[in-house]
């Protein structure tokens, strides 16, 4: 039979990890593993602000008729304005010039599945630079396209800080014409960032090099702040320059099965942008035909309107503080039980992950004894801690690692 020949594929790593978890009998299981928001009551809700959207959006919705291929332009308007907009700056250059360009996708997935087809088809001779280590999906989703990949080191294991002068290194000796993927903040799965400087000379660079910066933005929010966190875009989109934008609301919507995203296009004047997306759409008629139209309204939903963008980034507030109080927590308590090693660069790490530097064989330890799951590279989801079982979690790790 035709079908006897396929091979089973391997499972995916991190979500495989989900499903060893939910299989456990242990009442006391904690799952650090894959990349999902928990309350402090270890919930992933629906937020506030996206429940009165959805609301408003039942009352109003008059048609479920395609949209368009890139989305609808409110839409766009809104993801512009939310990765550009400043205080007391709403009308960011490359938006007012019409040099920006965006299509809705499903997701930060689709939205990078829409690159690297676009990559391959209209840049053939790119090769596309990823940061070591970077999220597991990366290779994968450029792989799939055809768009051939290297890597460059951006994380020091040594010191569990950015490895920037390595990183420069490589900098300056990508040839022109290829792309570097750097992720807009709170890296994962590493939780380090360059500064706003280290953003400033790192634009400089591969600008000066000919070098395209594509930007994975699937935590804004998540680390300092909205406009905090949109550095690497305020600080490298100078006049000029060219970027892609691959924006994620998975995270902080919490939209995760809803699967909103978006591709942005900066070019250097607004014609070649129109040229770009018309190519991006060239893409995305032959894959997905159109995007979905539930994510997409609640987001131009919550950020058209004062009220419910208010209440949202009061929600968004309390995740990111909660990740970040749970990450000073973490580090206290493992001091306090005497945990032979300074975890102290957890505190100072951003977003959802950071990486332990825990052995694979302490990972191994950690769940088969202690029924705790964390990715097999030592990566944990802080936001998978909490009140009630931080304790749990350090004891087990200060027993595994030797207090
Ligand atoms: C760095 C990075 N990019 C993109 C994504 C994709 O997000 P989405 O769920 O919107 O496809 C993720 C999700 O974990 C991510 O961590």
């Amino acid at each position: 039979m035709i079908f006897d020949s396929v091979e089973m594929a391997p499972a995916d790593p991190i979500l495989g990890l989900t499903v060893a978890y939910n299989q456990d009998p242990n009442p006391d299981k904690i799952n650090l593993g894959v990349g999902v928001y928990k309350d402090a009551d270890g919930r992933t809700p629906v937020l506030q602000a996206v429940k009165d959207a959805e609301r408003r959006m039942l009352a109003g919705e008059t048609s479920k008729s395609y949209k368009p291929i890139e989305g609808d332009a409110n839409y766009a308007s809104a993801v512009q304005h939310l990765l550009l907009d400043r205080p007391n700056e709403s009308d960011h250059e490359a938006i007012k010039s019409k040099r920006m360009v965006t299509a809705h996708t499903p997701g930060g997935t689709g939205g990078l599945r829409v690159v690297g087809d676009y990559l391959k088809a209209n840049h053939p001779d790119m090769t596309l630079w990823l940061t070591t280590p970077t999220w597991a999906n990366h290779p994968n989703i450029f792989q799939a396209s055809g768009v051939p990949t290297k890597s460059f080191s951006y994380f020091d294991d040594q010191t569990f800080s950015l490895d920037f002068d390595a990183m420069i290194a490589t900098f300056e000796k990508i040839p022109a014409g290829d792309a570097v993927l750097l992720h807009g903040c709170c890296h994962n799965p590493t939780g380090v960032d360059p500064t706003p400087q280290q953003w400033r000379d790192i634009g400089y660079l591969l600008h000066k090099r000919g070098v395209l910066v594509i930007l994975d933005f699937a935590y804004q929010g998540f680390g300092d702040g909205l406009v905090e966190d949109a550095v690497a875009l305020h600080t490298m989109l100078e006049p000029g320059r060219e970027m892609l934008v691959v924006s994620s609301f998975s995270k902080n919507f919490s939209l995760y099965n809803e699967r909103v995203g978006a591709v942005s296009a900066v070019a250097s004047d607004a014609k070649t942008a129109q040229t770009v997306l018309s190519q991006l759409k060239r893409v995305i008629r032959s894959n997905y035909s159109n995007p979905p139209g539930h994510g997409s309204a609640i987001i131009t939903g919550v950020l058209n309107d004062r009220g419910l963008r208010m209440n949202w980034e009061a929600e968004l507030s309390v995740m990111r503080n909660r990740i970040n109080s749970m990450r000073r927590m973490f580090v206290e308590k493992l001091t306090e039980r005497g945990v032979d090693r300074d975890f102290s660069f957890i505190g100072q790490q951003r977003g959802m992950f950071a990486m332990t530097g825990f052995t694979k064989a302490q990972v191994d330890q950690l769940r088969e004894e202690y029924a705790i799951y964390i990715v097999g590279s030592g990566r944990v989801n802080v936001a998978g801690m909490t009140d009630n079982n931080m304790d749990r979690l350090c004891d087990a790790i200060a027993a595994v690692l030797g207090g």
